[in-house]
């Protein structure tokens, strides 16, 4: 028997990087997985890439800000798999000084709108994806919530304050969820990768080749992790053999956070 048979998981994000990876190997692990992302091309791609492989998903345009998408994607995925059992909320942005485009951006520097349009998607939208998730998994016999926060979510890094705001508030949206509904069989647990080798992490490695070794070098492992690394653990963390875990952060980051 596979580890996630017939556990109806939605992952947002799942275009690319660490939700592509976790969408990838949990249909390998027997998922029924809802795709979920802003980017439909990106999306399309890795569903086709999973019903090449035999798995079983379906894809979702979502934009996570907004209550109707977000309802939406909830609604796909109760109603092709009859129940939700899982959510990996891993959709996100950079910090807008590290979007293509903009340049780095200290803390004074950032302006209120700046600041909104990060906390709209790493916030708000995460935020609405829980919501409505517990209400779906209220009816259909509770589940497992895996919110994607960051290293930043219990460290500052430089010129990053939007994000590393952001990506805190993830920690208090994951432990106020998981405290509200420990006893009703939904556990709450947020992810917190270190530097991870992701297509917006290698175009920036790209720019700048001396990013790379530095980031090398900052974790202590000795290198930046792969994205199926980290998708292991948020799998983990949905599967039932993490069933005493809830309200924990999951700090998977090469030994980043301790030195
Ligand atoms: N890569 C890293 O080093 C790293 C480190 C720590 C935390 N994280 C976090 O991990 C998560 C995934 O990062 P990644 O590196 O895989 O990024 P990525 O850019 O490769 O993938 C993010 C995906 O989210 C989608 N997306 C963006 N905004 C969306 C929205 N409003 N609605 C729906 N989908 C949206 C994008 O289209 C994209 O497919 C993010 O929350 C990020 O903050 C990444």
């Amino acid at each position: 028997m596979k580890e996630l048979a017939d556990k109806s998981i939605i992952v947002t994000g799942a275009g690319s990087g660490i939700g592509e990876a976790a969408a990838v190997l949990a249909a390998e692990r027997g998922a029924q997985v809802t795709l979920a992302d802003i980017d439909d091309d990106a999306g399309q791609s890795v569903l086709d890439r999973i019903h090449r492989d035999g798995g079983t998903a379906q894809f979702v345009h979502v934009d996570i800000s907004i209550t109707e998408h977000v309802q939406n994607m909830v609604a796909a995925a109760t109603s092709a798999y009859g129940k939700l059992d899982g959510a990996f909320n891993n959709a996100g942005l950079p910090a807008w000084g590290q979007r293509p485009g903009n340049t780095s951006t200290p803390f004074a520097d950032l302006t209120p709108e700046m600041l909104q349009g990060t906390l709209d998607v790493n916030v708000v939208g995460t935020f609405l994806c829980i919501k409505h998730q517990i209400e779906a998994m209220l009816r259909t016999g509770g589940g497992s919530i895996v919110n994607t926060s960051s290293d930043a979510g219990i460290l500052a890094i430089a010129s990053a304050g939007d994000y590393v705001t952001s990506k805190h508030a993830v920690i208090g949206l994951t432990k106020s969820a998981a405290l509200d509904y420990a006893t009703q069989g939904i556990r709450v647990n947020a992810l917190l990768p270190g530097i991870t080798l992701t297509p917006m992490m290698a175009k920036s490695f790209d720019k700048n080749p001396e990013l790379r070794s530095w980031a090398d070098k900052m974790q202590p492992i000795g290198r930046v992790a792969q994205p199926a690394e980290v998708a292991e653990a948020a799998l983990w963390l949905l599967s039932d053999r993490a069933s005493f875990v809830t309200g924990s952060s999951l700090v998977v980051d090469g030994g980043f956070s301790m030195v």
